[in-house]
């Protein structure tokens, strides 16, 4: 209780952008992640993590990736979905950590982290990217919106996701085991979280689900 008595107060507007990044990525914690894959100009599977990621609409159900950009370019994924309007999202379980840390390591356009890593892919029921057959979910996305933001310039990439594609023991009753599913989120840097304790309280009371 209380713990903003006294502060340690930053003026947001005079931080340069790296030093607003280390804070928002320090206090947005912890992020889940997509494990993002994506079709290069030559066919290549390019795949890489983001966590700056949620889901901003269920009807239709909706994705938001934030991809930032390197020097003057953006990244290989950005330029992937905007070329071909499709990606399809994964989400890691704790035993992917190693090659979804591995995968953010930057390759050229034509290197396909996939197979550099010995990921296994397949095909995709409704988009020309194929989806990774290790983690236990994949959702194969339509680009519906981009929007930039911000002096950086990062990224907004929307997607309407077409398909759920769930390993078959994750879903009891219509909902997610989330136990089973064993997500790893994102802290900072190269630190990631698993589950911790989860606590339950008493449901909410509302007459609509937003
Ligand atoms: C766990 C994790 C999360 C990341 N999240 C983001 C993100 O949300 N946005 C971003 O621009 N880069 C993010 N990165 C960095 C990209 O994954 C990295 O720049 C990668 O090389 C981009 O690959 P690409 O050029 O093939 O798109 C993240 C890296 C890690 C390890």
């Amino acid at each position: 209780m209380d713990a903003l008595v006294h502060t340690t107060d930053i003026a947001a507007g005079d931080l340069p952008a790296e030093q607003s990044y280390r804070l928002l990525t320090g206090l947005v914690v912890p992020r889940p992640i997509a494990w993002v894959t994506t079709l290069s100009a030559g066919g290549t599977v390019n795949l890489a993590p983001f966590s700056h990621f949620t889901f901003v609409s269920p009807k239709p159900p909706m994705l938001a990736i934030s991809v930032g950009r390197k020097g003057d370019t953006y990244k290989d994924t950005a330029t992937n979905i905007l070329r071909t309007e499709e990606f399809v999202v994964h989400i890691a379980d704790s035993t992917l950590v190693a090659p979804l840390h591995e995968s953010a390591n930057e390759y050229p356009p034509d290197v396909s982290e996939a197979a550099l890593l010995g990921l296994a892919t397949a095909p995709s029921l409704h988009v020309g990217t194929p989806r990774l057959t290790a983690p236990p979910v994949a959702m194969e996305c339509r680009l519906r919106h981009c929007i930039e933001f911000g002096e950086t310039r990062s990224r907004l990439l929307v997607g309407e996701v077409l398909v759920f594609r769930l390993r078959p023991d994750l879903l009891q009753d219509g909902k997610v085991d989330t136990l089973s599913l064993d997500p790893i989120g994102r802290i900072a840097g190269p630190n990631y979280t698993r589950l911790g304790e989860i606590i339950t309280q008493r449901p909410i009371h509302q007459t609509s689900k937003s």
